[in-house]
């Protein structure tokens, strides 16, 4: 739920500068695992910017989201040699078992599901992340048992 104090204490931690825009939607998004359009509306007030000011920058940066997150992050690689090894078809199963597309999340905001294209551990690939955890030489048979590790007994879906 937005919290009009919290974003300002964190517009008040960078001294409400300009030039700390980014910083500042950082910490808005560690906060509520996204960007709350109504934090963003109070911030560009507070900070006498455009609203569309903030909306660009919010948008640039991929890291940034704008809709909500789920409660785990999971990222698949399809850089070219985790897509040789595999990739898509373990990209490919959890859109399956989850319900979603790459940039999605699970309606219970359980799980979000991206791909990327390389992640700088190519000798592990296929690889997938799921919350900073890496899982190397991965393959679509071994995505439900990597999911159910984050999901209790069983996988969410959207079925
Ligand atoms: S291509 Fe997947 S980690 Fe580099």
């Amino acid at each position: 739920m937005f919290d009009v104090n919290k974003v300002d204490a964190i517009i008040e931690k960078h001294g409400a500068e300009q030039r700390a825009l980014t910083a500042m939607l950082q910490d808005i998004q560690g906060e509520y695992n996204y960007l709350p359009r109504e934090a963003l509306e109070h911030l560009a007030q507070k900070m006498k910017l455009p609203l569309i000011q903030v909306y660009q920058v919010a948008r640039f940066y991929r890291a940034f989201s704008l809709e909500p997150r789920g409660k785990h992050s999971i990222t698949v690689c399809l850089g070219t040699a985790c897509h040789v090894r595999g990739g898509v078809a373990v990209a490919d199963q959890v859109g399956r078992l989850l319900g979603i597309k790459p940039g999605e999340t699970t309606k219970d905001r359980r799980f979000s599901f991206d791909t990327v294209n390389c992640l700088g551990c190519c000798a592990l690939g296929p690889v997938m992340v799921v919350d900073g955890q890496y899982y190397g030489k991965m393959a679509a048979s071994k995505v439900e048992r990597v999911l159910a590790k984050y999901s209790g007994e069983e996988v969410a879906t959207n079925a």
